[in-house]
């Protein structure tokens, strides 16, 4: 397959995806592409940012329409939800009504997604150069970077929490199941798991039990952090945040506001500090941090990668990051890197056998997680390394489709079919033009 035969498979998913009209809810004009027909026929906030950055080689009026329609959603005190429902449907998945304050029409969820989209914007304008757009827009995506930074740092140490596994985007990931108590279930035994694998039931259960407890709190997020039930510092999550700080930093210096690019640097490089102070094991991984005591997750995830996405990320932490952790067969680096979990771990499942059994994000690979690291590979010097990434990533998708997430040793595709954000290995085929917005690395 060409890069250009692999572009325009991209474009016809985007495009067959892409759903557009009037709400009958509220009456807004909505243009957004559904993560998939089928399996996820909604909007979602993250894979609306990623939707945005890959229509950018397609069609820039699009990608500025999936982020209008995302922030058409966004509620009076600058929220956004991380799942919008546009059209009429006579009937809600029950998840709806857990997620959502609304009786009738459950269309708005209460939680939020990671706070890519300050990120996506600052690339749509970019590629687009339409200064009219990012007057429109920038307000708005401040204004939900404000909300997280009042509304979701209850201990004020400048790493926002999530209340829910569904927020950091990673739904089921194994870090979790020590928050929701359910690291013994997951790691298999009791419940005699089948073939001695680890089992997802008793996470899945328990995040819906978490659901219907945010529901009966009613959301009230002051009393959902003093409760404490599940309240997590998640390391991707503030790296994201981080990174979408230091896009706000940037896009208020092009509009002339030097105090805000100033007081958004400043936040950048506080959440980045945070981070890496306080998320970092003694074995230099980072781990997820969860209650009001900020007490380790001792997981090794994914996650765990993101500080390589940060500006300020000191040399060496970088290099061990990538030493001893992505190049380690017996952590990250497998055919088809980077699964969502270190293979030594015990809930570590590369295969899919059903989202109740293995649970999403617990093993395989997903593209915008390799988006996201080869970006910051790239950003600190790891070119080489961003490049076996990214080519891998295509080899995945070529021999498998869009698909949702496949196998790290096989490369065998799993979940949703014509998967959205799965298109972003187009934006993945030349890394390194375009790119190195923050800090460059001493080794560059
Ligand atoms: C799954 C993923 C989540 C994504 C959603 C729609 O729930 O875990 O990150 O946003 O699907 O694709």
């Amino acid at each position: 397959m060409t890069d250009e035969e692999l572009r325009e498979a991209a474009h016809r998913l985007l495009s067959g995806n892409l759903r557009q009209g009037v709400s009958p809810f509220d009456g807004q004009p909505y243009s957004f592409c559904v993560p998939s027909s089928i399996t996820y026929p909604y909007q979602w906030f993250w894979d609306s940012c990623f939707h945005a950055v890959v229509w950018t080689y397609f069609d820039l009026a699009q990608a500025k329409e999936e982020l209008r329609t995302l922030l058409r959603a966004q509620a009076r005190d600058g929220r956004i939800p991380h799942r919008v429902c546009w059209d009429k449907r006579a009937i809600y998945p029950y998840r709806f009504y857990l997620h959502s304050r609304a009786l009738l029409h459950p269309v708005r969820s209460q939680l939020v997604q990671p706070p890519v989209l300050a990120t996506a914007l600052e690339i749509v304008h970019e590629r687009s150069g339409d200064g009219a757009f990012l007057a429109e827009t920038l307000p708005a995506v401040e204004r939900f970077y404000r909300w997280l930074a009042r509304r979701r740092d209850p201990d004020g140490d400048g790493l926002v929490s999530i209340i829910h596994p569904y927020e950091s985007g990673l739904d089921h990931k194994p870090s979790y199941d020590v928050v929701l108590g359910t690291a013994k279930l997951a790691s298999g035994r009791p419940f005699g798991a089948a073939h001695g694998r680890p089992w997802a039931t008793g996470t899945v259960l328990a995040v819906r039990t978490l659901d219907l407890w945010n529901r009966m709190l009613n959301y009230n997020l002051p009393l959902i952090f003093r409760l404490d039930r599940f309240n997590v510092e998640d390391v991707a999550y503030n790296c994201i945040y981080a990174q979408g700080l230091a896009s706000l930093s940037r896009l208020w210096k092009k509009q002339g506001d030097p105090a805000k690019a100033r007081l958004y640097d400043d936040r950048a490089k506080r959440v980045e500090r945070a981070v890496l102070e306080r998320c970092r094991g003694p074995d230099g991984f980072y781990y997820d941090l969860y209650s009001r005591s900020e007490k380790i997750a001792p997981v090794k995830t994914v996650s765990g990668l993101f500080p390589l996405i940060l500006d300020d990320i000191p040399a060496a932490e970088a290099e061990r990051l990538v030493k001893e952790y992505v190049l380690d067969e017996r952590q990250f680096w497998l055919p088809y890197p980077l699964p969502t979990c270190a293979v030594g771990e015990p809930a570590f499942d590369p295969s899919f056998r059903s989202p109740l059994e293995s649970g999403l994000w617990r093993g395989p690979t997903w593209v915008c997680i390799n988006w996201f690291i080869v970006r910051g590979l790239q950003k600190h010097g790891f070119g080489d390394i961003a490049a076996t990434i990214a080519r891998r990533t295509r080899e995945l998708v070529e021999k498998g489709g869009f698909r949702e997430f496949y196998n790290p040793y096989t490369g065998r595709p799993h979940g949703a079919r014509a998967f959205g954000w799965s298109t972003l290995v187009v934006d993945m085929l030349e890394p390194a033009k375009g790119r190195g917005r923050g800090r460059k690395s001493k080794r560059e």
